[in-house]
């Protein structure tokens, strides 16, 4: 894979983190310089920061096959639902929403604070000993009172990748909306809301895109976005941003109106970079390549003796591989002792690969992995 020697940590770390934050490139320094240079160099620069924004965009709109006017750029995943659900109505009849036990904690933190707007809250589990939660739970669940089903597409926890595009048909079927995180896939797997035919989407620039923290997206279906009106507001959401009007709150009739006030301009200017990045490189490819280090993972977790935490077969998990451990926090630390950086969650060591990783890094992985025997769930 090109572009590995634009990323320095692997001057000195076997990087395979990109599930939490994704690794940093020569471009996303320079574009972060770049803000405080263009700082130095302008003094007030307002109009670029407006134009970065309108530059973002169409890159964020192309990435998930929507239009720009169906895509809002906030801060993080939880401010683009935040602004999502408050106009949404969970007075009427249809006013259950359905999480999974797949959620990340501020999504479904985000639906259980609307109970007391009325919502009714069900959580679709997924049951001791299981490694995934099979499409037929959903339809167990799924029924006329759904008004929404937040549904992530890859586990942050385990790496399960859930079959979406079923998923998603069985909530239309039920007249249920249905609202996608995909921020563990956005950037490694492709995410097209036109096919999946998904009511809302969101992800963040942290991970697989490579970018920073500060912005994310929400995409809402063009149909469905004069409709919804939030209860969140600012400037940066308003038909005319220049408005000005303390008298009127006239939110833009596209995703726009989903915003608040002045974006994250910093982080702009890296997700900008690390959205080139990611397009140069193509995310097709990136996922192919991420498979083949994939199954290697796989593959030497079982011939080492190891135990996978999710589902082994391609395409029932996501770029991120989990192996149970007897103690993740000390295997983590004892891996950064050997160069090799991971994380974990609820007992499971998280590796999670993208481009800029080898079969290389899966060895020394490994080989780190071999000394630490006694902090692994051996089968
Ligand atoms: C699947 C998923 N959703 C949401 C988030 C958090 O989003 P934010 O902090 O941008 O609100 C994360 C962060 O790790 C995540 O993995």
């Amino acid at each position: 894979m090109p572009l590995r020697d634009h990323f320095p940590i692997f001057q000195s770390k076997t990087y395979m983190n990109s599930c939490s934050y994704g690794a940093l490139s020569a471009e996303v320094r320079e574009a972060c310089l770049s803000y405080l240079d263009d700082r130095d160099r302008f003094g007030s620069h307002w109009e670029v920061w407006v134009e970065k924004l309108e530059t973002l965009r169409p890159m964020l709109a192309q990435m998930v096959s929507a239009s720009p006017a169906e895509v809002a750029i906030v801060s993080c995943l939880s401010d683009g639902l935040n602004s999502l659900v408050s106009a949404l109505d969970f007075t009427g009849e249809r006013n259950k929403v359905l999480l999974t036990d797949f959620d990340f904690p501020s999504t479904a933190q985000i639906w259980r604070a609307q109970e007391r707007k009325g919502a009714v809250i069900e959580c679709i589990p997924c049951h001791a000993g299981e490694l995934t939660i099979p499409v037929e739970r959903f339809a167990e669940y799924i029924d006329e009172s759904t008004l929404v089903l937040s549904l992530p597409h890859v586990c942050y926890r385990n790496g399960a990748r859930l079959d979406v595009a079923s998923i998603i048909k069985l909530a239309h079927a039920k007249g249920a909306r249905v609202f996608l995180d995909c921020y563990q896939s956005i950037g490694a797997t492709p995410v097209d809301v036109r096919k999946l035919n998904v009511d809302f989407a969101a992800g963040g620039m942290l991970k697989y895109l490579i970018s920073s923290s500060g912005s994310a997206f929400l995409y809402v279906k063009e149909d469905l976005i004069t409709n919804l009106q939030p209860a969140l507001s600012g400037w940066f959401s308003q038909a005319d941003i220049n408005a000005m009007d303390i008298y009127r709150n006239a939110p833009a009739n596209n995703a726009r109106r989903f915003e608040s006030g002045t974006p994250n301009i910093p982080s702009i200017y890296a997700a900008i970079a690390g959205l080139r990045l990611v397009d140069e490189v193509g995310v097709g490819e990136i996922e192919r390549h991420v498979k083949t280090l994939t199954s290697a993972i796989k593959q030497k977790t079982l011939e080492n003796g190891f135990k996978l935490a999710m589902p082994g077969e391609d395409g029932a998990h996501g770029p991120l591989i989990t192996i149970r451990s007897t103690d993740m926090h000390q295997l983590v630390a004892n891996l950064a002792d050997a160069g090799v950086v991971t994380s974990c969650r609820d007992g499971n060591l998280r590796i999670s690969p993208h481009f800029y990783n080898n079969l290389d890094d899966v060895e020394i992985l490994f080989e780190a992995l071999n000394n630490q025997r006694e902090l692994l769930v051996c089968r």
